[in-house]
C-alpha cells in the first residue's frame, strides 16, 4: 500500500497530525503538499509536544523524509525558524526536502492579507494573516517567485519587480500605505537562498521514484476538504486544494499512484475563522467542547467555533475526497454528556436534504436536523481496543461510520501517539 493521503474531513484542526505520526515507522516520505504556515499540526511524543506549521509531521520519525511539495507556499523565515527550533530539541531535520517549483511567501504578501481583511470588515475571511492567499493569488497571475528563483539573482530581482509593481501601487493608492522596496526584499530573498540550497531538489521525481521502488509515501493535506477552494464553504475557505485531488497537482504524482485516502474527522466539529456552520453552538455547550477539547488554534491562537458532528459534511468529505478509510479522534472528549447530538441531514427552507447543499445561499440557511445518541461517562484515554470502549462510546463510533459509508481505521482517544484503538491496518 505505497501512497496513503490523509485528509481533513472538515473545517481543519481534526488531528492530521496525530494520524500522520500514527503511521509512524511504517512510512518513508512524509510529502506536504498545499497550503503553508496557516496550517497547525499538533503531535504529542514520549510527552513532548510539537507544534508543526511548515515541515510535516513525519520529520519527528526517524528515517522518514519530509517534502514539501510544489503546490506549497513557503515562507522561509518561518521555515529556518521551524527548523532551528526542532534542532534544538534534538529533531533531525536534513533530511528535508524542498521543491524548486514551490512559491515563497514574501513579507507583502502578508501585508497584503492582513490588509485586504481589514478592508472586507465584517465580510472578512478570517484568515490566518500568514499571507497565504496573496500568495496562491501571485501564483495563479504568473507573478510568483520561486524556491528555484532564488539561486538566480538577476532573474529573482526581475520577479520581485515584477510582482511589486502592481501591489505597490495598490498598498500606496487603495490602502494608503508605504511602498515595499525590491531591495529590501531581494535582499531578504539572497539571504534564504544559502541556507535552503542544500534542501532543494526535484521533489516529483524523487517521490515517483521511491514508488517506484515500492517505498511507503505518506501524502499529508494540511486545512481541510470544507475549506477547499474549490469543494469548501467558498469565499470562506483557504486559497488551496487541501481535498485528495490536490496531492496529485501539489506532489506531481498522477491520481493512479494513490492507493488509500484517509480522512481525518473529530467526534464533534470545529471551524477557525468565518463562515457557515450549521451544527456550531453559541452557548454554554460549544464552550464546554471548546475547554474540554482544548479548541485554541494551534496556529493563531484563536478561540475554536465548537458544534456538533455533522453526518452530512462526512458523507460529502467522503465523495469529493473518494476516502477509503477515516480516523475518528477526539472521542474521549465527548465523555460527560447525557446525550450527544448528531446533525443527520439539513432543513432548508423548509425542506429536509441529505447532501451538501448545492448553493452558498442554501448552505447559509441550513438547520441541522439531530438524531440523539446516549452519552457515556468515564475516561476513554486507556482504551486500546474497541471493547475497551463503553457500550455508548462503540454505539455512537458505529452509527458515525455507518452514516458516513466508510470504514473507521481508527479513533482517538487522547493526543499521544500511543492514545488510539487502531481498527484496520494503516498502511
Ligand atoms: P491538525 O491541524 O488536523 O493536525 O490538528 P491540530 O493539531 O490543530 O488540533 C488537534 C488537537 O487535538 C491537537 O492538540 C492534538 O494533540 C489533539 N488530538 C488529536 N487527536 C486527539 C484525540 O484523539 N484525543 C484528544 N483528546 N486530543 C487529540
Ligand atoms: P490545519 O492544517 C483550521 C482557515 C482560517 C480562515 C481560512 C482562510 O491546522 O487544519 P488562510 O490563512 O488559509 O487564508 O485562512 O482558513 N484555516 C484553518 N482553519 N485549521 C487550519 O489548518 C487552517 N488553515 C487555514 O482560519 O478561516
Ligand atoms: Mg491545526
Amino acid at each position: 500500500m505505497p501512497a496513503i493521503v490523509i485528509v481533513g474531513a472538515q473545517w481543519g484542526d481534526e488531528g492530521k497530525g496525530k494520524a500522520t505520526d500514527q503511521l509512524g515507522d511504517a512510512i518513508d516520505y512524509c510529502v506536504r503538499y498545499q497550503g503553508g504556515n496557516n496550517a497547525g499540526h499538533t503531535i504529542v511524543v514520549d510527552g513532548e509536544r510539537y507544534a508543526l506549521h511548515l515541515l510535516p509531521s513525519g520529520v519527528l520519525t526517524p528515517g522518514c523524509t519530509p517534502v514539501i511539495g510544489n503546490g506549497v507556499v513557503i515562507d522561509a523565515g518561518v521555515l529556518l525558524d521551524e527548523m532551528k527550533a526542532l534542532a534544538d530539541r534534538g529533531i533531525d531535520t536534513s533530511r528535508l526536502l524542498i521543491s524548486a517549483n514551490a512559491h515563497l511567501i514574501a513579507s507583502y504578501h502578508v501585508t497584503v492579507d492582513k490588509v485586504s481583511e481589514r478592508f472586507l470588515g465584517k465580510n472578512k475571511i478570517g484568515t490566518t494573516g500568514r499571507g497565504i492567499g496573496p500568495a496562491y493569488a501571485d501564483k495563479i497571475s504568473r507573478l510568483g517567485v520561486r524556491v528555484g528563483d532564488l539561486f538566480d539573482a538577476k532573474i529573482l530581482r526581475q520577479k520581485i519587480e515584477g510582482a511589486l509593481e502592481q501591489k505597490n501601487q495598490l498598498l500606496v493608492k487603495a490602502y494608503n500605505r508605504r511602498a515595499i522596496s525590491v531591495d529590501d526584499v531581494l535582499v531578504e530573498f539572497l539571504g534564504y537562498a544559502e541556507a535552503l540550497r542544500s534542501y532543494v531538489a526535484d521533489t516529483s521525481l524523487v517521490i515517483n521514484q521511491a514508488l517506484d521502488a515500492g517505498r511507503t509515501v505518506l501524502f499529508e493535506g494540511a486545512q481541510a476538504t470544507m475549506l477547499d477552494a474549490d469543494h469548501g464553504t467558498y469565499p470562506f475557505v483557504t486559497s488551496s486544494n487541501p481535498i485528495a485531488g490536490g496531492a496529485c497537482v501539489g506532489a506531481g504524482i498522477g491520481p493512479t499512484r494513490i492507493d488509500r485516502v484517509v480522512g481525518v474527522i473529530k467526534a464533534y466539529t470545529t471551524r477557525v475563522g468565518a463562515g457557515p456552520f450549521p451544527t456550531e453552538l453559541l452557548d454554554e455547550d460549544g464552550e464546554r467542547l471548546r475547554v474540554e477539547g482544548g479548541e485554541f488554534g494551534t496556529t493563531t491562537g484563536r478561540e475554536r467555533r465548537c458544534g456538533w458532528y455533522d453526518a452530512v459534511v462526512a458523507r460529502y468529505a467522503a465523495r469529493v475526497n473518494g476516502l477509503t478509510d477515516l480516523f475518528l479522534t477526539k472521542l474521549d472528549v465527548l465523555g460527560g454528556w447525557e446525550r450527544v447530538p448528531v446533525c443527520v441531514a439539513y432543513e432548508v427552507d423548509g425542506k429536509r436534504i441529505d447532501e451538501m447543499p448545492m448553493t452558498q445561499t442554501e448552505f447559509h440557511h441550513a438547520k441541522p436536523v439531530y438524531e440523539f445518541f446516549d452519552g457515556w461517562g468515564g475516561d476513554l484515554s486507556g482504551a486500546r481496543a474497541f471493547s475497551d470502549l463503553p457500550k455508548s462510546a462503540q454505539v455512537y463510533a458505529r452509527a458515525l461510520e455507518e452514516m458516513s459509508g466508510v470504514p473507521f481505521c481508527g479513533i482517538g482517544v487522547g493526543p499521544a501517539r500511543e492514545q488510539t484503538v487502531m481498527l484496520r491496518p494503516l498502511p
